[in-house]
C-alpha cells in the first residue's frame, strides 16, 4: 500500500487581508476568507499545525467621515462593522485562529512601537509634503498619474502642504530585489512578481509617506499630532496578532508561525504586501514572509463589482438563496487560479445542478438506495478482484497525493476537480456494473463487492471534501456511518465494517433555473 499521509507536524501559517470596516464586505471579499479557510481545513487535516488569522482594518480617513455621517463615533462604526464581518464569516464556516481588529490594544500599543523603533533607526525621519493626496485612497498621488485632473480610481485628488514622516524605502531596495530573485515563490502566481520587478521596483523606489495629520482616527504618534499611515497599521497585523511587539521578548506563538508561510491577498494590494511590508519587516529584523499570493478577482456579469454600479453581490444574500456550501463550492471550483472569475446567478445554478446535484448527490443517493434495495440496508465488506475497466480502489488511493500537490501550488480549484472527476468516475462504475443485473441474475457476492466498493469510494469523497464544503461532506460521511474523518483513514481502501444504512435524504438541492431566477428577481 502506498503511503498517503505524510509524517509532518509542521508549523503553517495562513492569514488573508484584513478587511476595510468602513462597509460591509461583499462576495469578493469574502471569496478570499472561503480560500484561505480551504487551505487552512487541509493543512490541518494533512497534519500540520495550522495557524490562520484574518480581521477587521479599522482606522483611516473614509472611516471617520462615514461615522461622522452617521453621528456616531468611529469606534462606535467599527465595531457594528467589525461585528457584521465577523457574523458574515462565522455563518460561511470559516475557521479562523485569530480575528484581529486594529483597533485592538495590543494591536495599537505594537504599531506605536514599531513606529517608533523605525524612527529611531532613522529609516524613518519628519520632512514635509507638498503635493495631491486623494482621500478614497488614502494616499499622495503622484501629478503624472492623474488623467484630466482625476486620479485613475476616478477620486478627484486636493492639493496638500504638510509635515509628514517619510520612510526611506530604497534603503532597502536592493536587498528586496535580491530576495525576490532568489526566492522564485516569494510572490505568486509568476505574473504578480514581473509585474513588481519591472513596473514598481524598477527605478529608485520614492520615500513614502508614513503618517497624516489631516484627520484623527488612526494610532497616533507620541508627541506629534500626526496619526500613523494606515498600511502600516494595516499590515503590521500580521506579526501583532502573533503578539509581537518591538519592546517585548519574542513569544512562543511569534517564534512557532513567523515567518507566514503565505499571506493571501488580492491582486490591487500585493505591492503593499511585496515591498512595503518585506520593507519594513527588514527594518525590524525580521524575517520575511514565505509567500505572498496574488489571487484573481470576482466579476460580477463579467463586470468590476462596484456601488456606483449597483451590482456588488453580499454573501449573507447568495447565502440566502443558494445556501453556504453552494457559496463555497462556487467560489472554490469557478475562481480560476491566475485570471478573474465570473459569477452570474445562472452560473452559480449550473454548477450546483451538474457538480453537487447530479454528481455528487447522486452518487450518494443512489448508492444508499441500492444498498436498501438489493440488501435490505445492510452493507457487506466484501472486495473481489476488480473486473471493471474503472478501478476506484486504485484511483481512491491516489487521490490525496494528487490533492495535496495542487494544494501545495494553492491551486485548490484542481484538487476540488480530482474529487469531482473521481465521483464521476464512481457514476459511471455504477453504469458499467449494473447492480439491477446482478440482483436479477443473484451474483450476490459481485453485488456485495460493487456496493461495498462504491460506499467507501464515498467515504474518501466525504473526507476529501471537508476543506471545501464542511456541512455537506459530515453529511456524506453520516449518511454511510463513517465517524473517522481523518486523512490518515485515506491509507486504507476498505475500512468500512459491515454496517446497517439508514434510508439516503437528499443532501444537495437541485435548483430550476427559472424559478429560482424569479424568485432572485423578487427579491433582490
Ligand atoms: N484593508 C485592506 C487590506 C489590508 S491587509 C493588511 C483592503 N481591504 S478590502 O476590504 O478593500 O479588501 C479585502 C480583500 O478583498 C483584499 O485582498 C482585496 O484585494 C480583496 N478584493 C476586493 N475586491 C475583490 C473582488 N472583486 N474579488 C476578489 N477579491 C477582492 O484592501
Amino acid at each position: 500500500m502506498k503511503e498517503v499521509m505524510r509524517v509532518v507536524n509542521k508549523n503553517f501559517y495562513i492569514s488573508t487581508a484584513i478587511a476595510y470596516s468602513s462597509q460591509s464586505p461583499h462576495i469578493g471579499n469574502v471569496y478570499e476568507i472561503i480560500l484561505a479557510d480551504a487551505i487552512a481545513r487541509f493543512k490541518r487535516l494533512d497534519g500540520h499545525n495550522v495557524y490562520f488569522q484574518t480581521g477587521t482594518d479599522e482606522h483611516g480617513q473614509k472611516i471617520e467621515n462615514k461615522a461622522k455621517i452617521k453621528g456616531i463615533k468611529p469606534k462606535e462604526y467599527v465595531d457594528e462593522v467589525s461585528t457584521l464581518i465577523r457574523t458574515i464569516y462565522d455563518s460561511i464556516d470559516i475557521s479562523y485562529d485569530n480575528f484581529v481588529r486594529t483597533t485592538d490594544v495590543f494591536h495599537e500599543e505594537s504599531v506605536q512601537a514599531i513606529f517608533n523603533k523605525l524612527l529611531e533607526n532613522d529609516d524613518i525621519y519628519l520632512g514635509k509634503y507638498q503635493g495631491y493626496y486623494s482621500i478614497s485612497e488614502e494616499a499622495f498621488v503622484f501629478e503624472k498619474d492623474l488623467v484630466d485632473g482625476k486620479c485613475p480610481g476616478g477620486d478627484i485628488p486636493i492639493w496638500t502642504e504638510e509635515e509628514t514622516y517619510f520612510f526611506r524605502l530604497s534603503k532597502y531596495q536592493d536587498r528586496l530585489i535580491d530576495y525576490i530573485n532568489k526566492n522564485p515563490l516569494f510572490i505568486q502566481p509568476e505574473s504578480r512578481k514581473n509585474e513588481m520587478l519591472n513596473n514598481f521596483l524598477k527605478d529608485k523606489l520614492p520615500d513614502l509617506s508614513v503618517s497624516r495629520s489631516s484627520f484623527k482616527w488612526g494610532v497616533p504618534i507620541l508627541n506629534s499630532d500626526h496619526v500613523i499611515y494606515v498600511w502600516i497599521d494595516a499590515l503590521s497585523n500580521y506579526i501583532t496578532g502573533l503578539g509581537y511587539n518591538p519592546n517585548l521578548p519574542l513569544n512562543k506563538k511569534f517564534k512557532d508561525f513567523w515567518p507566514a508561510d503565505v499571506h493571501l491577498v488580492g491582486k490591487d494590494i500585493v505591492r503593499f504586501h511585496t515591498i512595503y511590508w518585506p520593507i519594513i519587516l527588514m527594518a525590524l529584523g525580521l524575517e520575511l514572509p514565505k509567500q505572498v499570493f496574488g489571487h484573481p478577482w470576482i466579476l460580477f456579469n463579467k463586470e468590476k463589482m462596484s456601488k456606483s454600479t449597483g451590482n456588488v453581490k453580499y454573501t449573507d444574500e447568495l447565502v440566502k438563496l443558494f445556501g453556504v456550501d453552494v457559496v463555497r463550492y462556487y467560489c472554490l471550483h469557478d475562481i480560476p487560479f491566475a485570471q478573474d472569475g465570473n459569477l452570474t446567478y445562472e452560473l452559480i445554478v449550473e454548477r450546483n445542478n451538474s457538480d453537487l446535484s447530479n454528481t455528487l448527490g447522486n452518487l450518494v443517493n443512489r448508492t444508499i438506495g441500492m444498498v436498501n434495495k438489493y440488501q435490505g440496508g445492510t452493507l457487506y465488506k466484501v472486495l473481489l478482484p476488480e473486473l471493471s475497466p474503472i478501478n476506484l480502489s486504485e484511483e481512491a488511493i491516489q487521490l490525496l497525493p494528487k490533492i495535496r500537490s495542487h494544494f501545495d501550488k494553492l491551486n485548490v480549484s484542481l484538487a476540488l476537480d480530482e474529487i469531482v472527476n473521481f465521483a464521476r468516475d464512481c457514476n459511471k462504475y455504477i453504469d458499467l456494473n449494473a447492480p439491477w443485473t446482478l440482483y436479477k441474475e443473484t451474483n450476490t457476492e459481485r453485488l456485495k463487492h460493487v456496493l461495498y466498493t462504491l460506499i467507501e469510494s464515498i467515504r474518501f469523497i466525504g473526507i476529501l471534501l471537508q476543506p471545501f464544503i464542511p456541512s455537506s461532506s459530515l453529511k456524506i460521511l453520516d449518511a454511510i456511518k463513517v465517524s473517522n474523518t481523518s486523512f490518515e483513514s485515506l491509507s486504507t481502501f476498505g475500512l468500512i465494517e459491515g454496517v446497517k444504512l439508514d434510508i439516503g435524504h437528499a443532501i444537495f438541492e437541485r435548483f430550476d433555473l427559472e424559478k429560482k431566477i424569479k424568485e432572485i428577481e423578487e427579491n433582490v
